[in-house]
């Protein structure tokens, strides 16, 4: 009887596998107190040997001495085993690949409006920003608009607040506001970049949005010239949209410059032969720029016998759209990662 147990204990012992084991270590101990341990398999098993008839002893004496020796060899080798590789103790697999978690990307408006600071920044141009919440005279009055342009008119402008009847602070309706905070309070030479954010009471649709986002460049210094602002374009059109892009100005109008051209560059996805983004024109229409209009350089404290400039202002989410082939302005704001994610990899 007593034979047949420890012969089944034996067996017990040399199939067990400590790959088996969950918790190693605390297994482990778990089978060492099991056959080794005061109240054990093993002292038990002694305890009835000693009342065993004398011509069973040595037979029963020799296989206990066998199970002892089988227990024993196990813990030692598990608890070597355990020592060596502490990791095999976790009930996790280290080894398996770790969940990555996931990482965020600049938004590509934002990339965008960084370039553009780049690349004025290389031409010597520091970034100024302002306030979004702005009155009559930096936004409008300053800038030399008529009393009766369109620009204050409700349609156009999210006004915030009326005085006594009075139209008198808006939401900003464009960068050049910024224009005039920098010339009233410093002296040129001036030379500066205004990248923000701008409000417009339009219909939200694929090419129109009520806030989008604007860069103004200004550059104010004794003998600034037309060439300075056309060498100026063209540096900037060849970073922004590759080394072979083309520019060509058309004159045109606004209020706080004169002269006052628009810029267009060739057309960046047929190199100017004529495709649907172009509408078969080869050119593209990026920016409106100009000679600073002497009555702004007055109005802000700067005496235009002696000084000149130019200033420029393009729409980011324009430049955006051509850069990377965007169709539809609302992309930018709905927040689909799926959209977003395409961007992930610039920077
Ligand atoms: N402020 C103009 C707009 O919102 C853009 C602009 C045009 C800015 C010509 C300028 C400029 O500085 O010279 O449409």
């Amino acid at each position: 009887m007593m034979k047949s147990l420890i012969a089944k204990y034996i067996e017990e012992i040399s199939s067990a596998r400590i790959e088996d084991f969950q918790d190693k270590a605390a297994e482990v101990e778990k089978f060492r107190i099991r056959f080794l341990g005061r109240k054990g398999v093993l002292s038990e098993l002694f305890e009835q040997f000693k009342s065993l008839p004398n011509d069973q002893k040595k037979e029963i004496g020799v296989a206990l001495n066998q199970l002892k020796t089988a227990a024993l060899a196990k813990v030692e080798d598990w608890k070597n085993y355990v020592e060596q590789a502490p990791e095999l103790n976790q009930s996790h697999d280290l080894t398996m690949p770790s969940d990555f978690a996931q990482r965020g990307s600049r938004h590509v408006l934002s990339v965008t409006m960084n370039e553009i600071a780049e690349i004025f920044s290389r031409i010597g141009f520091t970034v100024e920003e302002s306030v979004e919440i702005e009155d009559d005279w930096h936004l409008f009055s300053a800038l030399n608009f008529p009393p009766d342009h369109p620009a204050r008119d409700m349609q156009d402008t999210f006004f915030v607040e009326k005085e006594e009847g009075r139209q008198d602070v808006a939401l900003r309706t464009h960068t050049s506001s910024v224009q005039v905070r920098v010339m009233e309070t410093h002296k040129p030479p001036i030379r500066i970049i205004a990248p923000g954010r701008v409000f417009r009471n339009e219909a939200i649709s694929a090419r129109a949005h009520c806030i989008f986002h604007q860069v103004e460049a200004l550059y104010v210094d004794r003998h600034v010239t037309f060439a300075d602002l056309k060498q100026t374009l063209l540096y900037f059109a060849k970073e922004m949209f590759g080394a072979d892009t083309r520019i060509r100005l058309r004159p045109s109008y606004f209020p706080f410059t004169e002269p006052s051209a628009e810029m267009d560059i060739s057309c960046n996805i047929c190199g100017g032969k004529g495709c649907n983004i172009c509408k078969g024109t080869g050119w593209l229409e990026i920016l409106g720029c100009g000679m600073v209009d002497p009555n702004v350089l007055e109005a802000c404290g700067i005496d235009s016998h002696e000084y000149t400039g130019f200033a420029l202002g393009m729409g980011v989410e324009r430049m955006a759209m051509l850069k990377y082939q965007i169709r539809d302005l609302r992309l930018y704001f709905e927040n689909d990662l799926r959209f977003l994610h395409q961007f992930d990899n610039i920077i």
